[in-house]
């Protein structure tokens, strides 16, 4: 049935276009905002390695099942479920699976496009020069007036809202597709020049050791958790975006060889923003361990202290907003197709709707850094529980019921045929992985964080 469907939303021109999308997907905040400040926060080596094999164990089992599922299904992932449910004959009750993706999609862009915002500040920063030969303690000073003010980040984080739902609106190949094509390569060249920069610290040596020599000592069942969580959040994983643009990929596309390349990609961005964030943060005496700031609080004093830093500070946080619009448009991409499918409204529609929800919830991630920083859930401000809630939890749960589906529920003759694998072996371990490995390590993980085991932390 799936061979001869198409997407009532449109497909993707090539496979090319399918890897720029997915890995605009994946490349976003999670990399270059996100990886180094909790790498930072759970000491460095050990995490980094948890987190890799994390990906490489978990995360691209999971995300060829996602695009598998996708493409057979062809729908939304509430109603891909739906579709493949009933193609096994399995029970209905799988649907609520991309539900709990929907809902993790709105929270998640709910603070998404408030980060965003503060990276489409910082442009406006970079380009008035306010960096330019600045100290350590007037960069820092910087973030922290942005964050104290609600004005401000309410400002960008409705641009950033409104840039989102624009290019959601313009459907698959006009939107989303153009979006991200001219992105990657950008970024990608920027981030070697900041390496570059980093070599030039003094501390380069200093970073690359935090990043790469493994102290063990320093891993909690919160680091584990959080490094496993982090593989969802950073590949996309776990809420249905994945899953949706692969119901957007045309039938002849390798699965398994695409999906390598993207999570290749997006782990080389990664280690590439630490390497060279870290050395920058022990040459100016920075705390690793400072949080969300840490990029705003670093880069800006790499930017306002090399040659040509005035060019570089603009282009590169220009680039990281786009990074950022081209994977928040896939957090908002399941509730949109959704709507059009059920209700049979238009795109435009669903997307000021969507958009104007997801922009409500935002305002409790902006007030979380100022007039209620004091509300507090388990000790966490509203910012940090949504964070936890969806990437710890969320993700890593939504993820658990995909790898189950894919590997346990759906026949397989329909995933093998899908996957169209040139041996059989290699479907095997793939099988192997997403039935038995991914929601294993997904299990034990939250049951150490339940404190079962009692062993770690
Ligand atoms: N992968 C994106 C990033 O790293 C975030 C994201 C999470 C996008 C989940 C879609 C779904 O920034």
């Amino acid at each position: 049935m799936a061979d001869t469907n198409k997407s009532i939303h449109g497909e993707w021109s090539s496979r090319f276009a399918f890897i720029l999308a997915a890995t605009g997907s994946a490349v976003g905040l999670g990399n270059i905002w996100k990886f180094p400040y909790i790498t930072g926060e759970h000491g460095g080596g050990a995490f980094v390695i948890i987190y890799l094999l994390c990906v490489a164990a978990i995360g691209i089992p999971i995300m060829i099942a996602e695009t598998m599922m996708g493409r057979r299904g062809r729908q939304s992932p509430i109603n891909t479920l739906e579709v493949l449910t009933k193609e096994a004959g399995a029970n209905t009750n799988w649907h609520y699976v991309g539900w709990l993706g929907v809902i993790a999609g709105f929270l998640i862009l709910s603070y998404y496009s408030v980060i965003a915002g503060w990276s489409m500040a910082y442009v406006i920063k970079a380009f008035t020069g306010s960096f330019s030969g600045e100290s350590a303690a007037h960069i820092n000073s910087l973030f922290a007036d942005l964050q104290a003010s609600p004005v401000q980040q309410i400002f960008w984080h409705t641009v950033f809202m409104v840039a989102t739902m624009a290019v959601v609106a313009h459907g698959v190949q006009g939107g989303l597709e153009k979006a991200v094509r001219f992105l990657m390569p950008g970024l990608f060249i920027l981030l070697i020049l900041l390496v570059a920069y980093a070599m030039t610290t003094g501390a380069y040596l200093q970073g690359l050791e935090f990043m790469f020599k493994p102290d063990f000592s320093e891993i909690t069942g919160a680091s584990v958790l959080t490094a496993m969580g982090h593989a969802f959040f950073t590949l996309s994983l776990g809420m249905g975006a994945i899953m949706v643009y692969g119901s957007y990929l045309p039938k002849d596309v390798s699965i398994a060889k695409t999906t390598i390349i993207i999570a290749g990609a997006d782990t080389l961005v990664a280690l590439l923003a630490g390497i060279a964030i870290f050395p920058i943060v022990f040459a100016n005496g920075l705390e690793v361990g400072s949080g969300p700031g840490l990029i705003f609080q670093t880069l800006p004093i790499a930017f306002g202290n090399m040659a040509g830093g005035w060019l570089f500070g603009v282009l590169f946080f220009v680039l990281l907003v786009f990074a950022a619009l081209s994977s928040a448009i896939s957090l908002i991409e399941p509730a949109v197709a959704w709507c059009v499918e059920n209700y049979n409204i238009e795109r435009k529609k669903a997307c000021v709707i969507m958009g104007g929800f997801t922009w409500t919830l935002g305002l409790g991630t902006v007030f979380s850094f100022n007039n209620w920083s004091g509300v507090t859930f388990f000790g966490a401000t509203i910012f940090e529980a949504l964070d936890y809630l969806t990437a710890n939890l969320m993700l890593p749960l939504g993820g658990f019921f995909i790898a189950v589906f894919a590997g346990r529920i759906m026949l397989e003759k329909h995933s093998k045929e899908e996957l169209d694998l040139s041996s059989d072996d290699l479907y095997a371990i793939w099988k192997f992985l997403v039935s038995y490995v991914a929601p294993a390590e997904v299990f034990i993980v939250f049951l150490h964080v339940l404190g079962v085991f009692g062993i770690f932390s």
